[in-house]
């Protein structure tokens, strides 16, 4: 019996380790690569819409939502995992800028019904355009990171582009 004794000390202090590993179990770190595919307003099948503005000068005041599919490879018929639905405002009086305001709505198995909160405001001139994530809902409460975007192909007759989105963020933990 004297030998259960320490035994027993030991198994309640390891509950009581886990119970407090659990409560502050650390916070995940997330990198993922997404391709939105957009046509541009005018085109047939637009994914995309002007609210005010003239997004073929970039006046200062342009508003654009879109509803575009996020694919898992670059291809147009790649699979969709979710869509990236919100608005762009040309941002600076020069036209330089475009502020971004979306979520991203995943649909696929794993992360179905979760999303990401992308804001921010880059050029829309820079190679890579960078945004902050400021949020996530479900799977992906509390994320925070920052995702880049670069066009990887774009056509001016069909209006149609692709643009690479490579994600970093941690989420969880709360
Ligand atoms: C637009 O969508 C319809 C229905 O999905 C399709 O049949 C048509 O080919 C599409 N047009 C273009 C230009 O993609
Ligand atoms: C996607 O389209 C290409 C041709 O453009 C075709 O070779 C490929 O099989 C298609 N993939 C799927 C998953 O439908
Ligand atoms: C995602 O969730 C919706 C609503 O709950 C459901 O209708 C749909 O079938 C789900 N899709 C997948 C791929 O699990």
């Amino acid at each position: 019996m004297a030998t259960n004794f320490p035994l027993c000390a030991t198994c309640i202090l390891a509950m009581f380790a886990f119970t407090t590993i659990t409560a502050s179990c650390p916070s995940k770190v997330k990198k993922l690569t997404v391709y939105i595919q957009d046509v541009a307003p005018g085109a047939p099948n637009a994914t995309s819409i002007v609210v005010t503005g003239d997004p073929s000068t970039f006046s200062f005041g342009t508003i654009i939502v879109s509803d575009d599919p996020l694919t898992i490879g670059v291809e147009r018929n790649s699979t969709e995992i979710g869509r990236a639905q919100g608005i762009y405002v040309v941002s600076s009086k020069d036209g330089l800028n475009y502020f971004l305001s979306a979520s991203f709505v995943f649909n696929n198995n794993v992360f179905n019904g979760s999303t990401l909160e992308i804001e921010g405001d880059d050029s829309r001139l820079s190679e890579v355009r960078e945004y902050a994530i400021t949020g996530g809902t479900r799977k992906f409460r509390g994320a925070t990171g920052y995702v880049t975007f670069q066009t990887v192909s774009s056509d001016p007759s069909t209006k149609y582009s692709v643009r690479r989105c490579d994600l970093k963020f941690r989420y969880g933990n709360i």
